[in-house]
């Protein structure tokens, strides 16, 4: 994968509602999604010249469990390596920030259809199942 560059913790609101847009539809609002970006463990954006082509992100308290959220690669871009090299610069960013000798629970949510993707990666499925709510914010 040459002529794509990779930056660490400069994705912005903007970058992130634009490519949640090239996917998922409506995009989330600019200040909830700059509050989102603001407490991310770890922000991984590629770009192709000036233009965004995708990011993900990590949240999570380093020391026993991080999430993998929004990933994303620009439906033009996807089948080039670059979902898988995006997990690899985040599961990276745990290995050399955890503490040595441990383990960190890795963990995400994905469709079914994602699912082989992730376990290219070296990902599994254990029992749990989801829970969700969305809850009004800011009363
Ligand atoms: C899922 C997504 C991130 C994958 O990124 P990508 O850049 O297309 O994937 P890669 O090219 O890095 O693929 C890595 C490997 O996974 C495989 N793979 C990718 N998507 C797959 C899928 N849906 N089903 C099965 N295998 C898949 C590739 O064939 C490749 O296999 P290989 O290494 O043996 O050649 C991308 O398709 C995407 O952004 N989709 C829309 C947003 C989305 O649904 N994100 C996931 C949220 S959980």
């Amino acid at each position: 994968m040459t002529g794509f560059t990779i930056k660490h913790n400069e994705l912005t609101a903007a970058e992130f509602c634009e490519l949640w847009g090239t996917v998922w539809g409506e995009p989330p609002k600019i200040a909830q999604t700059e509050l989102a970006m603001a407490h991310t463990l770890f922000r991984v954006s590629v770009f192709d010249g000036e233009k965004i082509v995708a990011m993900a992100r990590m949240i999570g308290d380093m020391g026993l469990c991080c999430y993998i959220k929004d990933v994303i690669v620009r439906p033009e871009y996807q089948s080039r390596g670059i979902g898988r090299l995006m997990i690899e610069e985040l599961l990276s960013f745990v290995r050399k920030n955890g503490v040595q000798g441990t383990e960190v629970f890795v963990e995400l949510a994905a469709m079914p259809d994602k699912i082989p993707f992730y376990r290219k990666l070296g990902f599994d499925e254990n029992d749990a199942h989801r829970l969700k709510m969305m809850l009004p914010a800011g009363e």
